[in-house]
């Protein structure tokens, strides 16, 4: 008997921005740049920076805690974490693992996804697929990023345009037609050196010298990246469409990326979408990256934006270069299934708990290894007696 198709749902939300807000002023303090070019040339009027305390790990922990929130979902139930950020808080363990451990989702595998600004549409196709094909039923897919501590806030070609922040999802399986449809992810490593991160990985053997250098800063060709990105986001998203099986005319709104207004407005004018058509919030953030789409998900759902039954698309391009894009039917789950009282008080639990099952994983392994040490003491103790 043919199994019925199985969609992944979007069921959860979540996002988290740092209090500090930097404003094209105060940065006009720091660099010779000036309100009025930020906002002419990008649309950008202030981002959140993150603070000492604050990493990809503890915003992405807060964007999931309210994602599982919405979804009513036990923690324990996620399949596996993934979390798309260019700024993790170590190359290893993953960033992922870290959300893991203090979510208390001890069911779920755990990865970090790099593919640049791209990276949450990257994890939403490798999350839904990996439910439509019965690998999983209820994966977390998280944007995070910490961008100010990779810009040189000396160089005004860039530092006015990114900010941090983290948004989250959690996808869950459907049998009804809703959530993502369909996606389309591209990639073309030619242009690896248009937007990159120099000396941040081990290509060259690490040298003393290598290893006291500064940390590394961003470097982008911007007007390479913008003649790019203003080609890519409108065809990928076109791409998704046909892939659905659906016509521009049934987008009810498009979610982009947000990297800069006149890009976004290209990417609109390519689709003959209407402004009120387009979710624009890079003025109160700047380019967040990998957070960008998730966190104006959230914000579209928050003002109304986006509806029940409404089609949305997501579209990214970014470091690669990599492009994609998600269309994505909205059906959030009904009232009564999200306020079920005792999901809530488990999930609360399963919160204040995780760090201290966390702690006690650790004593136990401590305690295996002294235990396991001792043993094997006496065993080498007794042989060398009969020896
Ligand atoms: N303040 C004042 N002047 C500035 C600033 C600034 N912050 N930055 C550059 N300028 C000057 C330049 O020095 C140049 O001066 P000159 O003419 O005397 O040489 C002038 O402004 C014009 O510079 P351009 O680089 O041509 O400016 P442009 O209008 O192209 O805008 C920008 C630059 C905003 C970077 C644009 O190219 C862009 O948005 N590119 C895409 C960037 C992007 O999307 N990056 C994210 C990719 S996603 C990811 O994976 C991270």
């Amino acid at each position: 008997m043919k199994q019925p198709r199985r969609y992944a749902q979007i069921v959860g939300w979540g996002k988290y921005v740092p209090a500090d807000v930097l404003t094209n002023d105060a940065l006009a303090l720091k660099v010779d740049t000036s309100d009025e070019w930020i906002r002419t040339r990008t649309g950008i009027r202030e981002r959140h920076t993150a603070s000492a305390r604050e990493s990809s790990a503890t915003m992405a922990i807060r964007a999931a805690e309210q994602a599982l929130d919405v979804a009513n979902v036990d923690p324990a139930k996620i399949d596996m974490v993934i979390v798309a950020t260019a700024t993790p808080d170590y190359l290893f363990p993953a960033t992922a693992c870290l959300v893991q451990d203090a979510l208390g989702a001890h069911k779920a595998g755990a990865f970090d996804l790099s593919a640049g600004c791209s990276g949450f549409v990257y994890g939403l196709a490798m999350a839904a697929d990996g439910i439509a094909a019965g690998s999983y039923d209820t994966a977390m897919v998280i944007g995070s990023e910490t961008l100010s501590r990779i810009v040189d806030w000396a160089d005004r070609s860039t530092c006015v345009l990114f900010g941090d922040g983290a948004g989250a999802v959690v996808l869950a399986a459907s049998e009804s037609p809703c959530g993502v449809l369909a996606t389309v992810l591209g990639a073309d490593g030619s242009g690896a050196d248009l937007l990159i991160l120099p000396n941040s990985g081990f290509k060259d053997p690490v040298t003393p010298e290598a290893r006291s250098a500064q940390m590394p800063y961003i470097r982008m060709n911007g007007n390479e990246v913008y003649r790019f990105a203003t080609r890519a986001m409108g065809a990928v998203a076109q791409e998704a469409l046909k892939k659905a099986g659906m016509g521009l005319e049934q987008v009810d709104l498009l979610i982009p990326h947000q990297a800069n207004l006149r890009i976004i407005q290209s990417a609109a004018r390519h689709l003959k979408l209407p402004d009120e058509k387009v979710f624009v919030n890079l003025d109160r953030y700047g380019n967040t990256s990998a957070a960008s789409v998730p966190i104006a998900l959230c914000e579209a759902v928050e003002t109304g934006r986006l509806q029940p039954g409404n089609t949305v698309v997501l579209a990214a391009f970014g470091a690669g270069l990599t492009w994609g894009a998600a269309v994505v039917r909205w059906q959030p789950l009904p009232e009564e299934v999200r306020r079920s009282w005792w999901m809530r008080l488990l999930r609360w639990l399963r919160l204040r708990l995780a760090p201290w099952s966390s702690r006690v994983r650790r004593v136990g392994r401590h305690v295996d290894t002294v235990v396991g040490e001792a043993t094997g003491d006496r065993e080498q103790a007794k042989s060398t007696d009969r020896a």
